[in-house]
């Protein structure tokens, strides 16, 4: 295998989307090729938002570890496992806990920004509060050097970097400092034209349960509203259906939309038929591959057992080689 290591992964909130997909979970299905991946379900780090809905946070794993395989990661040929059935995570993350200074984390743009926010919503905690040393003990642990992230990542990586380094100083130790793989992520709006959050409820999924929903959400879509009517000609550039075509369909498609919009030679509801036809087209073969694999507990519990089990083994390494610096 190639080197060098590369290592990420995903938090579970629920089911992905396809920001999702285009930010980071469609550059391991391109990494898994050429290198030695460890992809990881991080259902930890979903814990510090959803403590209080702690009873979905074992179904939305399931439901994420099936959907990642059916879009074709390959669980034989990478590591891929449940953050919280490998408990030398939570090992590390307690040791780098004492490496953090408090002012790292109060720092962090992730932590700042959302702090408001946290107080209102009752997440202001300490567990979320530690989000990035626990990742930072997730890359670790798998001496992981490579991360593909999306661009929301880059102030967790920074200081995955820095305590690392500082265990590394500390204990004479020489865990790889990780170095963020980003990728150009498109601008993708929510359905409305605001930003995708599951918050605003603008999602569209990345395996919507079935066609008609699909259909539905894209025929909801936010347009040009210069297009009130069929005759109006609009502008593409401001439409979110047609950042979406961009994405999903053929270099034809797209500038048929694009002329057809900006001289009312097609409708919006032509537009979006399309759209909703080529992202159909990517979808269903997955979907259908997610809800079999969903549909067989046991095969996916094998499946997740022995992605744990390769997970433990390189994490117990990794737990020695730290131990033995530490003289601990
Ligand atoms: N924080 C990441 C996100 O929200 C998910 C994540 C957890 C992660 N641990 C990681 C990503 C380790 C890369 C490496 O997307
Ligand atoms: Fe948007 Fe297509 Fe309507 Fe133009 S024709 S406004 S691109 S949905």
């Amino acid at each position: 295998m190639a080197s060098p290591r590369v290592m990420s992964g995903i938090r579970v909130t629920g089911p992905l989307h396809i920001g999702n997909y285009w930010g980071a979970f469609r550059n391991w299905l391109s990494l898994q090729k050429d290198y030695e991946c460890y992809f990881g379900v991080m259902d930890w780090h979903g814990m510090t938002t959803a403590y209080r809905k702690s009873e979905e946070i074992a179904p939305w794993t399931r439901e994420m570890y099936a959907e990642i395989l059916a879009w074709g990661l390959d669980p034989e040929k990478n590591t891929v496992f449940v953050q919280s059935q490998v408990h030398e995570h939570i090992e590390l993350f307690m040791i780098f806990a004492n490496l953090t200074p408090m002012g790292w984390l109060e720092r962090v743009t992730t932590w700042k920004d959302a702090e408001e926010e946290a107080k209102q919503n009752d997440t202001h905690n300490l567990g979320r509060f530690a989000y990035p040393v626990l990742q930072s003990a997730d890359i670790a642990i798998y001496r992981g050097e490579k991360v593909p992230v999306g661009q929301d990542q880059v102030a967790h990586l920074e200081i995955s970097r820095e305590i690392i380094r500082r265990f590394n100083n500390v204990y004479k130790a020489k865990l790889p400092e990780p170095q963020a793989l980003l990728t150009n992520v498109p601008s993708l709006p929510g359905l409305d034209g605001r930003k995708m959050s599951k918050s605003y409820g603008n999602t569209l999924l990345l395996t919507e349960p079935d066609e008609k929903t699909l259909r539905k959400k894209v025929n909801m879509m936010l347009t040009d509203p210069q297009r009130a009517r069929r005759e109006n000609p609009g502008n593409p550039e401001i439409c979110p259906v047609y950042s979406y075509h961009k994405l999903y369909s053929s270099a034809e498609d797209v500038e048929w939309a694009a002329t057809g919009c900006r001289t009312a030679g097609i409708g919006c509801g032509d537009c979006k038929g399309r759209l909703a036809q080529n992202i159909e087209n990517l979808t269903k073969e997955p979907r259908e591959q997610k809800k079999a694999l969903l549909a067989d507990s046991k095969k996916l519990q094998g499946l997740m057992d022995v992605g744990n089990e390769k997970a433990r083994k390189e994490a117990r390494k990794t737990l020695e080689i730290v131990r033995s610096c530490m003289k601990w």
